[in-house]
């Protein structure tokens, strides 16, 4: 029996999170699959009502389950970021999620190239480290900063992590009067050595014989040639080849030929616009699941768009996304059959136009829902 945490979260992920939980009663009806869910109420109402982004007592709730499924969070009451930043953010680094996978499928004819092809590309992205720390600063006549005798200025940056708290004093001395901005891009042998790990067993278990790393590695020549060494090694280690691209390549191969990839590791920030390019060549927020992944904690999982206020309460949102992170939930969770089943069942929606107006259908959210559950039903044999 499984034990997961249910956020549907704000406006439309309440919706979709309806429509994936009557999916997933369906697979446990006809499967193995057993599993009771838990919701929270984590999300903006609670937070204008008590102020309460994710306490402690959520974090403790949430640490005794195997898996959280995630709606979206996003308000127009609330000022942007705070809910983001208190409940997503905090909720990815207190459970180190330090994987962000993000499949990328051909929903054909979803997919807006010119020709019919067949591509299921997994990118894993490093979700902890690289140029997205938040370690940077401003500084010069502009900003606070006294300039010391000799014209410097000290610069005192800091990170924490659950493996590693780091305090960098830079003593930037211009020659020029004039402010600037420094903004550190981290990476460290054992955030390298985890992800590459975790490629190696995820292309494995795909069936894939090489890994691809996306990097920059001619231009950014130390974090990427350190994390290029590490791959290798890790690669060596595990028997498989691996393929390096430059993301810039990379962004042009993605749209040549999507079909020649498979697992996909991408750092950090360059993941962030990669898997965004991905969500439109597989067909559009509607169609992208994420999940954030702690190979040995709390691993969840969630549709990749917001709460979409322009649409919330309509029933206009493709619940596809939601179905789709169902289906990772399940093959994280051990449940690679019963993933399968979701999938086929979203196919057999797309391909009997049974869908919301986003993809031409003329469905409601609740609708869609039902036709993938009962699509599942009836594969009981
Ligand atoms: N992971 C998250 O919880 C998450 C992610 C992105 C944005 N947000 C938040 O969501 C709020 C709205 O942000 P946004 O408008 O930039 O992004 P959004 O993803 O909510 O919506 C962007 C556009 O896509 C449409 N759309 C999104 N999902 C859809 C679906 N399932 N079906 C049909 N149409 C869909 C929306 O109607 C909207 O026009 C903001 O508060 C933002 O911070 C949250």
């Amino acid at each position: 029996m499984k034990h997961f945490a249910i956020i549907p979260g704000d406006g439309i992920g309440k919706e979709v999170i309806a429509a994936g939980m009557e999916v997933l009663d369906a697979v446990s009806q006809i499967s193995s699959f057993e599993y009771d869910g838990e919701y929270s109420q984590i999300g903006s109402d609670r937070y204008l009502k008590t102020g309460e982004l994710l306490t402690d007592q959520d974090i403790s709730d949430l640490k005794k389950k195997d898996a959280i499924y995630f709606g979206a969070i996003g308000d127009p009451r609330v000022k942007p970021g705070i809910l983001e930043g208190g409940i997503l953010l905090k909720m990815r680094a207190v459970f180190d999620q330090y994987i962000n996978l993000r499949p990328v499928t051909s929903w054909f004819p979803l997919v807006p190239l010119k020709r019919e092809v067949d591509f299921d590309i997994h990118f894993l992205r490093e979700n902890t480290e690289d140029f997205y720390m938040g370690l940077g600063k401003r500084f010069g006549p502009s900003y606070s900063d006294k300039k010391n005798a000799d014209g410097s200025y000290d610069v005192e940056l800091g990170v924490k992590r659950e493996s590693y708290n780091m305090d960098f004093k830079v003593n930037a001395h211009p020659t020029a009067d004039d402010d600037y901005s420094i903004e550190i891009g981290l990476v460290s042998r054992k955030g390298i050595t985890r992800w590459a790990d975790y490629a190696m067993k995820y292309a494995i278990a795909r069936g894939d014989d090489k890994v691809t790393l996306v990097d920059k590695a001619n231009v950014i020549t130390n974090n990427y040639g350190m994390q290029r060494e590490i791959f290798q090694q890790k690669a060596d280690e595990y028997g498989l080849k691996l393929e390096f691209m430059f993301v810039d390549a990379m962004s042009m191969a993605m749209i040549v030929r999507p079909e020649t990839f498979g697992t996909v590791a991408v750092p950090n920030l360059f993941g962030d616009i990669l898997t965004d390019l991905g969500a439109q060549l597989q067909g559009g927020l509607g169609m992208g699941g994420s999940g954030n992944i702690n190979p040995n904690g709390v691993s969840m999982f969630e549709p990749i768009h917001g709460s979409a206020p322009d649409i919330a309460g309509q029933g206009k949102a493709n619940p596809i996304a939601a179905v789709l992170a169902a289906q990772m939930l399940l093959e994280n969770q051990g449940f690679p059959k019963e993933g399968k089943m979701l999938h086929d069942a979203v196919r057999y929606v797309l391909d009997h136009n049974q869908t919301t107006p986003d993809l031409g259908g003329k469905l409601k959210t609740a609708e869609v829902g039902k036709a993938i559950a009962d699509f599942i039903l009836n594969q009981k044999k």
